[in-house]
């Protein structure tokens, strides 16, 4: 009997607590958690207007997830100077506007996977001056626009995985400021065409993955001048590489060729060169 009051005592004073930490702003009702951290609970609208989303001087990290938005109004975030991570994955935006984000000078990290953004704005990250990763994952995006990252001085961390991208044009990353090193993740895009001087501007890459494109021959002239410690090549169309273009493919201190329609004899000369050029060329089938 004591332990079922007892339990139903600490059900009451859970129920209580979540509750006295709930509130509502402009329509949207946040549950407050400890250390900063809120979650958007409910809300009346499908567009975030400008400042929906303000006046909470101990965010740290917010989650708008799951919620169906279609849009961002310019102003959306305003005065959270505390918030370092911002989660507005698996809603329904098409589109990243100037002006939605530029006054969050201190967040580190903004997931928008799981949307159907086809359009970012050229300067959507401007002044973004802390931000080092961002999740574009599982979107709709066709092209890259090298005005992006233009004023993102601590960018480290991209992420543009399942999006509709066919290739990667000459200057992508041209006029970033940011002193790296990068990791630029392409997986599961339809690249076939990569300019020659598609990542000129990076110095140092830890990691540039292009798996599961429809790559049919490299040559290797991307990676000129370039210091990668893994580039995965996995899961393309790739056949063979011609010999002569060995040295300028195989730079990175690994790559990863797995799951690609090599021939034998092509595999084998490769695996051949690795070997005595001390590199590491991974083939797990
Ligand atoms: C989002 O939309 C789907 C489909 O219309 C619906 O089932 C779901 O409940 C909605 N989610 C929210 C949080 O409104
Ligand atoms: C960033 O954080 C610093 C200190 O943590 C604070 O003084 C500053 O106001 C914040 N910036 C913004 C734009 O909120
Ligand atoms: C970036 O900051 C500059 C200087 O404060 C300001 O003039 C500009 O409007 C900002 N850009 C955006 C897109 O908010
Ligand atoms: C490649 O490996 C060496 C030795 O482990 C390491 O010092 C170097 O930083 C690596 N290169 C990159 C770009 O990470």
């Amino acid at each position: 009997m004591h332990k079922i009051l007892c339990l139903l005592c600490v059900i009451y004073l859970l129920t209580v607590s979540a509750i006295k930490n709930r509130f509502e702003k402009n329509g949207i009702t946040f549950e407050r958690h400890r250390g900063g951290n809120y979650d958007l609970l409910t809300h009346e609208v499908l567009t975030l207007q400008s400042g929906s989303i303000a006046d909470m001087p101990d965010a740290y990290r917010i989650y708008l997830r799951e919620q169906n938005f279609t849009d961002m109004e310019p102003g959306t975030f305003q005065n959270l100077p505390s918030l370092k991570t911002l989660f507005v994955f698996s809603n329904k935006l098409q589109k990243i506007k100037t002006g939605v984000f530029n006054s969050l000078t201190n967040l580190t990290l903004l997931d928008l996977h799981a949307n159907r953004i086809s359009h970012i704005d050229p300067n959507a990250f401007d002044n973004l001056t802390s931000l080092e990763i961002i999740v574009l994952l599982n979107n709709r995006l066709t092209s890259l626009d090298s005005h992006w990252f233009e004023l993102t001085p601590s960018i480290k961390w991209i992420s543009f995985a399942e999006n509709q991208l066919t290739e990667i044009p000459a200057h992508a990353f041209g006029n970033i400021k940011s002193p790296g090193p990068f990791s630029l993740i392409f997986d599961g895009n339809q690249i076939t065409n990569i300019d020659n001087h598609a990542f000129e501007g990076l110095a140092e890459i830890i990691f540039l993955s292009l798996s599961s494109n429809k790559i049919k021959t490299v040559t290797g002239n991307f990676l000129e001048g370039l210091e990668i410690d893994l580039l995965s090549l996995k899961d393309n169309d790739i056949k063979c590489i011609d010999q002569e273009y060995f040295g300028a493919v195989f730079v990175a201190n690994k790559t990863d060729i797995s799951k690609n329609p090599w021939t034998l004899q092509c595999l084998t000369e490769i695996q051949t060169w690795a070997e005595q050029h001390d590199k590491t060329v991974e083939h797990a089938s």
